[in-house]
């Protein structure tokens, strides 16, 4: 567990993305679980007010591992119709919510996807402003590594990506030394120490 496990290159088949699903069975870390937690967990998160002077109106957000949208429509807002949301989760129950509850509240700078965090080829390279990956590194059982490529992969040079933990190992499937490795792609902004359990990161120049 505290190496960053490997995932062979190329597009996750429904096979493989039935396999991740599996692996990451844990309905409480995954919050595949009833929507109300969302609630309960989402109260006091403060990765809003964290990201604030980053995100703006016109920008392109991936929300990567959205879950039920408890971020995912305030992001939408930030943006405005100029700009968009992407909301990313494995589990298709989520996105199928989110899809239906941005139907019905006239939504339509979000832009829902059931795939797999390592797995982004709907977005092109250097297209996002903004990653938004709250909870979602610590939920992934296998592809971790491909999903960190992949965030560096859409991001413009210009962009920034917000990384946080749910949970510390070995509740959450990251341990400190992971953590360690995967910041050490990035260029820490802010936060950044296993115990606060998120930070705000850049691309380091090529
Ligand atoms: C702890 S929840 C966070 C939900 C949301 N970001 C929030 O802050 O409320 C983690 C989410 O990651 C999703 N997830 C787990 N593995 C994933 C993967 N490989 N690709 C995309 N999403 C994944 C789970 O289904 C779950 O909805």
């Amino acid at each position: 567990m505290s190496k960053l496990d490997v995932r062979p290159e190329g597009k996750l088949d429904s096979h493989s993305m039935e396999k991740e699903k599996r692996r990451t069975s844990h309905w409480l870390f995954s919050r595949r679980g009833p929507a109300f937690l969302d609630r309960i967990f989402r109260y006091g998160d403060p990765a809003l007010q964290r990201i604030q002077a980053y995100v703006t109106r016109g920008q392109t957000i991936a929300d990567i591992g959205c879950g039920w949208g408890a971020f995912s429509f305030d992001l939408a807002d930030i943006v405005g119709t100029e700009g968009k949301v992407y909301a990313v989760d494995l589990s298709r129950k989520c996105v199928d919510q989110i899809r239906m509850d941005a139907d019905r509240r006239s939504y339509s700078n979000i832009e829902p996807h059931a795939a797999s965090a390592a797995d982004l080829t709907f977005i092109k390279d250097r297209s996002v402003d903004f990653v938004f990956a709250n909870g979602l590194l610590c939920s992934m059982a296998i592809g971790r590594q491909a999903a960190v490529a992949e965030v560096k992969r859409i991001l413009k040079p210009s962009g920034y990506a917000y990384l946080s933990l749910g949970m510390r190992y070995p509740f959450g499937y990251v341990s400190h030394d992971e953590w360690e490795s995967i910041l050490s792609g990035f260029k820490v902004q802010r936060g950044g120490s296993y115990r606060e359990k998120w930070a705000l990161v850049s691309l380091k120049e090529e």
